[in-house]
């Protein structure tokens, strides 16, 4: 798992932060046990930072780029109401399968739709509005989900984008993903029309509101 902080410092505020539920760290272990790339799960402090934002915001339609194994998507869809609403998108198949496993052991799969796919086809087959998008997919396409989220965002809504420091290589991009990623955070920081607030919190987190 990316961190910009001690590996001492991430432990200690994992200790000290709301317990994960019993499902939650048996995904933790399966996707641990199956998948090298594991670490791209979003984590505890993260997932439970979405989960404050969802309660918080009392949004109740929430989109995800990238489901990989649905921890992040439990994680809000377990603070959104009843009537609440969440869809995910990711283009594999095997994880996507995973992660629909433990919505219906966890009986999130009544909030949660999965849609799989190239994320952009998926979005633009959708309609608004969404009070919350997170974007946690291929780094190549950030701007593409940043500008479509936009336009199927509700005014006063949440754009939350995750990797945003990406292990400090934004203070030096070389490599096409460093580049993506660092275009993102300059179309951010230069528009007028929202606020934002950057994070460095894991691998960075940038938390765009659209103004009402
Ligand atoms: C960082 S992981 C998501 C982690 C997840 N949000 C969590 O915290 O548990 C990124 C996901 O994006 C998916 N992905 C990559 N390219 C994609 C694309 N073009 N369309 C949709 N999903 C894509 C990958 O398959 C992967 O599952």
């Amino acid at each position: 798992m990316i961190t910009l902080v001690s590996k001492d410092i991430e432990e200690y505020s994992v200790e000290h932060t709301t317990k994960l539920s019993k499902h939650l760290n048996e995904l933790i272990d399966i996707t641990k046990e199956t998948r090298d790339d594991y670490g791209m799960i979003c984590g505890p402090i993260e997932g439970t930072f979405l989960h404050f934002l969802v309660m918080i915001s009392k949004a109740k339609r929430i989109l995800e780029i990238g489901t990989f194994t649905g921890f992040s998507a439990q994680m809000m869809a377990s603070a959104l109401p009843d009537d609440g609403e969440l869809i995910t998108c990711d283009i594999e198949e095997s994880t996507s399968a995973v992660a629909k496993e433990f919505f219906v052991k966890t009986k999130l799969d009544k909030k949660i739709t999965q849609k799989i796919g190239p994320a952009l086809e998926t979005l633009k087959s959708l309609q608004g509005k969404f009070d919350i998008v997170f974007i946690d997919a291929d780094k190549e396409n950030y701007v593409q989900y940043y500008k479509r989220a936009m336009e199927l965002l509700s005014e006063g809504g949440l754009i939350i984008i995750d990797n945003v420091l990406w292990g400090g290589k934004v203070l030096n991009p070389i490599e096409e993903t460093d580049k993506a990623i660092s275009e993102l955070n300059e179309l951010i920081k230069n528009d007028n029309k929202v606020k934002q607030v950057v994070l460095p919190v894991r691998d960075g987190m940038t938390l765009v509101m659209k103004s009402a």
